[in-house]
């Protein structure tokens, strides 16, 4: 029997419980994973919370996780017993050993913890969709990162500073100006102080693009930086939705993650940038914080208030 955490109704953090399952053996196509790090994401909240639909209840809920194959199922080809493996969107992740299709699987290269790998697949990926395809960033471009100290947000910053761009970041208090800065960003902005807006002004050129993570919170710093041909990429709203058809001639943007990594070729190229980029040292040390599996209902809490830090993780 395998800890497993399940939910019979969507709810406060309260709703997730701590129960025991047998897994079985692997199907056709599935491999059995002994999971060592489950990553815990902003979006895990919506699934409990009711923002998104979940059903059949009760469920498991997660979509992310590192660990090793312990068993594999008929027809599997790509992977085998003892090696290690991550995935980045497949919902019930929650739970200790889990049965999964290979077809969601990435290598996972050994010298990288767990943990550590756990929280920088899904996040990696987004960062990854938005550098590399909805606007490609290089030198030259000029880029604003909101949420610039979150999970999503730290990745896409330094990764985009790392490519060549100028990098605008958007934290929302002055004390995590420091922190950034360590990161290597040099150009930080505090939210609703107009700093923004006056950073912008220096670089005497209008904004390519803005990643947006944040929303409501931000949205009227980033109406004042953006112009006609800028884009505004919508890739989450940790504050609340916006509204963006007040800009005018803005490109507006807004996608999953998944809708970039169509193909399995794509899905392993793209993690390989990721670790490769986590390797080389372009997102800094990562200060990963674990819960383990039986705290879970502490972890959602302390996401919802904003105390569980860029790299959350449960530990099972
Ligand atoms: N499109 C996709 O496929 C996709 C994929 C992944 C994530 N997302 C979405 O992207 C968003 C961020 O995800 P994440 O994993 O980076 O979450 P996270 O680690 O919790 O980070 C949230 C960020 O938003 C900031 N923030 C939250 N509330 C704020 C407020 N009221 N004022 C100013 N800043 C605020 C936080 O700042 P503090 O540090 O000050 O708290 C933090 O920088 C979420 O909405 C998530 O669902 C979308």
């Amino acid at each position: 029997m395998s800890d497993v955490v399940r939910m019979y109704r969507q709810g406060e953090a309260e709703v997730l419980k701590l129960e025991s399952e047998d897994v079985g053996e692997p199907g056709p196509g599935q491999v059995r994973l002994r999971q060592e790090a489950v990553g815990l994401n902003f979006v895990d909240t919506y699934f409990r919370n009711g923002t998104f639909p979940v059903r059949p209840l009760p469920a498991v809920i997660g979509v992310e996780a590192v660990g090793t194959v312990d068993a594999v199922g008929p027809g599997v080809t790509q992977f085998s017993i003892g090696q290690r493996v991550g995935y980045y969107f497949s919902p019930g992740a929650y739970r200790a050993v889990r049965l999964v299709a290979e077809a969601q699987l990435v290598p996972v290269p050994d010298d990288v913890p767990a943990d550590v790998a756990a929280s920088v697949l899904a996040k990696g990926l987004t960062a990854w969709g938005r550098v590399r395809r909805v606007h490609p960033v290089g030198r030259g471009t000029l880029a604003v990162v909101t949420g610039a100290t979150g999970g999503v947000g730290s990745l896409l910053a330094s990764w985009a500073s790392d490519l060549g761009a100028k990098v605008i970041a958007v934290v929302s208090r002055p004390e995590q100006v420091a922190t950034l800065n360590a990161l290597g960003l040099g150009h930080v902005a505090v939210a609703g102080t107009g700093d923004l807006a006056r950073l912008v002004a220096r670089e005497g050129r209008p904004v390519d693009v803005v990643f947006d993570q944040v929303g409501q919170a931000v949205f009227d710093d980033v109406a004042g930086v953006v112009t006609k041909g800028s884009t505004l990429d919508l890739v989450g709203s940790a504050s609340g939705e916006i509204d963006p058809s007040r800009l005018a001639g803005v490109r507006v943007t807004r996608s999953s993650t998944g809708e970039h990594l169509a193909g399995r070729e794509v899905l392993l190229g793209a993690a390989e940038e990721v670790f490769g980029a986590l390797r080389n040292g372009v997102f800094g040390v990562r200060e990963v914080r674990g819960y383990p599996l039986a705290d879970v209902v502490r972890a959602h809490r302390d996401v919802e208030s904003r105390s569980a830090g860029p790299a959350p993780v449960l530990i099972p």
